[in-house]
């Protein structure tokens, strides 16, 4: 049985101090668990929320990682560098980074291979955007996204890594996809990923994210390719997240 798993994304928001109660709200509402719970926070406060979460089921994660290795790159951090400040995580490919920054397929893949260096766990976004999924093009998209890694990594990266389907359009809009359409695409996935390596299909972690909320959590997380969520706004309340987080246990 593959474990479930909730991962915070907390954007750009935050101030040392609420972050810092945000981290500890959420690790005084975690017991001992069955699932696993991260945080991706952003990268001035890795080093404090770090210390916070040490010796907690809380694990850290930072929200990008640079395609290089190390070099004349401003403004860009390494996956070294958050290797050395505990970082267990690291998105890539956040649609966000793909449309604001410039974050293109290649790119992507080669942030996954850095953090992989480093023994992070990448946890490659990827999804659609309304108008793809006007025109049908879901699950071409979501392959496209998929082989620009499974090109350059090889598919047994996959072994260590973490897939989140996030369609664009849902993402901050309050516009969750349903628990049917989730699925659907979350099965598209793992049967693209099989027609690989049957064994990492079967194993790998393939998280829901947009709009996920408590209310809305529960009927995701019951759907059988979906292993849990990537939070976006709910994360920044810990007790929206630790509903969320509960949900996928009943
Ligand atoms: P929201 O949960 O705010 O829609 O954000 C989802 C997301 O982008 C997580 O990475």
């Amino acid at each position: 049985m593959r474990r479930s798993l909730v991962v915070g994304n907390w954007k750009m928001n935050g101030t040392r101090a609420s972050t810092e109660l945000l981290a500890k709200g959420i690790i005084a509402g975690l017991g001992s668990d069955i699932g696993d719970c991260a945080v991706c926070v952003p990268y001035v406060f890795l080093a404090e929320i770090g210390e916070i979460i040490k010796n907690s089921p809380l694990a850290l994660g930072a929200q990008n990682v640079a395609d290089k290795a190390s070099g004349a790159y401003t403004g860009e951090v390494s996956a070294s560098m958050l290797n050395e400040f505990g970082c267990r995580y690291a998105l890539v490919g956040h649609s966000e980074r793909r449309t604001y920054y410039g974050d293109t397929n290649l790119s992507v893949a080669e942030r996954f291979c850095q953090a992989q260096t480093q023994n992070i766990i990448p946890i490659l976004c990827i999804g659609e955007t309304l108008d793809q999924r006007e025109q049908e093009q879901t699950f071409s998209v979501v392959e496209e996204q998929l082989d620009a890694v499974i090109e350059l990594a090889g598919i047994n990266a996959f072994n260590a890594a973490v897939i989140a389907y996030e369609p664009v359009w849902a993402i901050g809009t309050g516009k969750t996809a349903s628990d049917e359409q989730a699925q659907e695409v979350h099965q598209h996935i793992r049967a693209y990923i099989a027609g690989k390596d049957q064994t990492i299909a079967d194993k790998i972690q393939i998280l829901y994210g947009g709009s996920a909320k408590p209310d809305n959590a529960k009927g995701l997380f019951a759907m059988p390719d979906i292993d849990g969520g990537l939070i976006g706004g709910a994360s920044l309340d810990a007790d929206s997240f630790l509903k969320i987080y509960q949900s996928i246990k009943q």
